[in-house]
């Protein structure tokens, strides 16, 4: 088979390493890609935003499967752009990332199928809003509705603050056209965790949870970040948890996005918040994570390409047994360039890869690297490396994976030296 995989990311670089490993990838693409991912693919200079120009690739490459990594495009129609040149793709339509792409719709869904959630408003007057806000008291949620890169989630300590957020947003002024409608929430307290699943437009498999680290600095303070690192499974997400996650949030979420008529195929990633052993969504992805699918990848016993084309074509039930995990925990420590998440310098060296990747059970997936005129590989981005490790145990997950960061040498970037702290403490039983 020949398939494309779109994006960029460190995600994309652990999905592209996963898919190789698959017999039936004869030649894998990746538009864009980055300096790691060229190690299994060919990377072809087209952006993921360049709809069009990867339909007439995938066209004319007679691609078998295209691999959507980012929300974007998505939400921008690529699916549905492939499908009406009858290309297989993996990751939904316009119409069900709308999941990810306005949170208004996905609380809606929420309210209509009884999906247990924060209660919220949907808001386009700031009058309304605060009306809202000043009933509901605080600490209190808000958010833009549409994609803001992650930022778009205030967390308010005071109605005054909520008040000037939302007002902030739906002058336009905070995020564009993403902000015109906010949804306020109620604040929900309880520990955080993700759970994925596969689905083909109605049947569901489901995969397994992680835990990201979102603050950039160790002890989990400073500001937020697309995430510092991540291991998986989640330490106190037990059977009980996953049986909820999957009976009252994934099932009704792809039964009620097919009787809709937007059915969902490609991975639901759900943000959850557990608190009394009671599991609520606070947000759907309709992607992998990352750093978390670096984590997933690794665990995954299983061919890739085959399940990730039977969730494509519509065929999820004949792939659901051949899915299966390591019992080993995988951790995932993200390097990032010094200033991140504020302002940082780009172009600075890297090396170190080839020991790094010699430590056991360890693999450096790249997240924004090139090659500069010298063949060094330099970083392009905030986020620029995740290092990727399995162990016997969290503990030993943790010592691989800092043992590899330790062979990195790279002045221009830092990570947490803490990652998967909560789970080292709880030293719980995962499941
Ligand atoms: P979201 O993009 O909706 O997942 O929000 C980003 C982050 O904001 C989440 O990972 C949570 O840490 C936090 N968050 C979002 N909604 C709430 C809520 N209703 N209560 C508490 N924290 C929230
Ligand atoms: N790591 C969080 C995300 O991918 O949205």
């Amino acid at each position: 088979m020949k398939i494309l995989l779109v994006g960029s990311g460190g995600r994309e670089h652990a999905l592209a390493w996963k898919l190789v490993q698959s017999p039936k990838c004869t030649k894998l693409f990746c538009a864009p890609g980055n300096a790691g991912i060229a190690d299994q693919a060919e990377c072809v200079a087209i952006n993921v935003d360049e709809i069009e120009k990867l339909v007439t690739f995938a066209k004319d490459e007679a691609i078998d499967l295209v691999i959507v990594g980012p929300e974007a495009p998505l939400v921008d129609g690529l699916a549905d752009a492939l499908k009406a040149q009858n290309i297989d793709v993996f990751g939904p339509s316009a119409k069900a990332a709308q999941l990810e792409g306005s949170k208004g719709f996905m609380k809606d869904l929420c309210a209509k199928y009884d999906i247990p959630t924060a209660e919220y408003g949907r808001f386009t007057s700031a009058d309304e809003a605060a009306k809202f806000i000043n009933e509901t008291g605080a600490p209190i949620v808000v958010k833009a509705d549409g994609l803001a890169a992650g930022k778009g989630v205030i967390i308010c300590e005071t109605t005054d603050q909520a008040i000037e957020a939302a007002q902030d947003m739906l002058s336009g002024n905070a995020f564009g056209a993403a902000g015109h409608e906010v949804v306020i929430e109620e604040f929900l307290e309880g520990e955080e965790a993700s759970f994925f699943a596969l689905a083909d437009g109605k049947t569901i498999l489901p995969l397994v949870s992680a835990q990201d680290h979102k603050r950039v600095g160790d002890g989990d303070t400073g500001p937020n970040t697309g995430g510092m690192g991540a291991y998986s499974p989640a330490h106190f997400f037990n059977d009980d948890l996953r049986a909820q996650t999957i009976k009252n949030i994934i099932e009704p979420t792809i039964a009620g996005m097919a009787q809709d008529g937007c059915p969902f195929t490609g991975v639901l990633f759900a943000g959850l918040m557990v608190k009394d052993g009671q599991v609520k969504l606070l947000e759907h992805n309709v992607r992998f994570g990352d750093p978390e699918c670096q984590t997933l990848m690794m665990r995954l016993q299983g061919d890739l390409v085959e399940i990730l084309q039977a969730a494509a074509q519509g065929r999820l039930d004949e792939v659901t047994d051949q899915v299966s995990w390591s019992d080993d925990p995988a951790m995932c420590v993200v390097m990032a360039a010094n200033g991140y998440p504020g302002t940082y310098e780009k172009n600075t060296v890297i090396e170190g890869f080839e020991n790094a990747n010699a430590v056991e059970n360890a693999y450096v997936f790249h997240a924004g690297t090139s090659r500069n005129e010298n063949d060094d590989i330099i970083s392009v981005g905030g986020r620029v490396l995740g290092v990727t490790a399995t162990g016997a145990d969290i503990a030993q997950a943790q010592k691989n994976a800092y043992a590899a960061v330790d062979c990195i040498s790279w002045p221009k970037g830092f990570c947490r030296r803490d990652i998967g702290h909560h789970a080292l403490k709880a030293k719980g039983k995962a499941a």
